[in-house]
């Protein structure tokens, strides 16, 4: 009697072990972020096969919003993951009042500015392709963008540049980008209007024939 009650005292035990490490586990090991910046943020599309894992990286800086909804559309076309790019020192309504000498003024019309970016850079040794989206800032891609190419290393990985401009085209800004990132398979850009809709993104994507896995 007194044996069988030590043996239910056993079993007991072990299930309530297994229960706590069924609870505990997936909170410890899923996610797969610690470390990230919040800046990174991974695919969330449970339905998308190449969720977490994505082969392809949005990165974008966008000052006044107009860039994001590009960038955010791409993410959700190839389920991928966006990191955003930030500055350090925010810019300021000030800051972008442009012809008026302002903090981003000086920067375009500096070549050795790099404003420095906010946290992290992202690990982008998994990513086959880069999603690079930025303004056009004097028809120019905005310093912290070289910032963002000196600092990490896209060699071998293909570099899709993207931008949004009041009326600029995308011009001289990718070409300029490429010097800064010679090992990249460069694949030529777009710029699309403020307030492109989704599906004109979702046809330049599928015109791309990108692979997310
Ligand atoms: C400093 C600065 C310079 C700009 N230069 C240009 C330009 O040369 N050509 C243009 O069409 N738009 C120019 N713009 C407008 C931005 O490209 C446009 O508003 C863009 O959509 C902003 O994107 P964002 O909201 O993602 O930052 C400039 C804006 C700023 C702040």
């Amino acid at each position: 009697m007194k044996e069988k009650t030590g043996l239910k005292r056993v079993l007991a035990t072990i299930i309530s072990v297994f229960t706590m490490l069924a609870v505990l586990l997936p909170a410890g090991c899923s996610s797969g972020t610690e470390g990230d910046t919040p800046a990174l943020q991974e695919s969330d599309d449970a339905d998308d096969p190449v969720s977490q894992e994505s082969a392809v990286l949005v990165a974008v800086f966008s000052c006044t919003g107009h860039t994001m909804p590009i960038a955010g559309y791409i993410t959700d076309e190839l389920g991928a993951d966006l990191y955003v790019i930030e500055a350090e020192i925010p810019y300021t309504e000030e800051d972008i009042k442009y012809y008026t000498d302002c903090r981003a003024d000086r920067e375009q019309n500096n070549p050795e500015a790099r404003p420095e970016i906010a946290g992290d850079l992202p690990d982008v040794s998994g990513y086959s392709t880069v999603f690079l989206g930025y303004p056009i800032w004097h028809g120019q891609a905005p310093k912290i963008i070289y910032t963002f190419l000196e600092g990490v290393d896209l060699s071998g990985k293909t570099v899709i540049p993207f931008c949004t401009s009041a009326s600029s085209p995308l011009g001289t800004s990718a070409e300029n980008l490429q010097a800064l990132a010679p090992d990249a398979v460069w694949q030529e850009g777009r710029r699309f209007a403020i307030g492109t809709a989704a599906e004109e993104i979702s046809e330049w994507i599928q015109s791309l024939n990108v692979q997310p896995e």
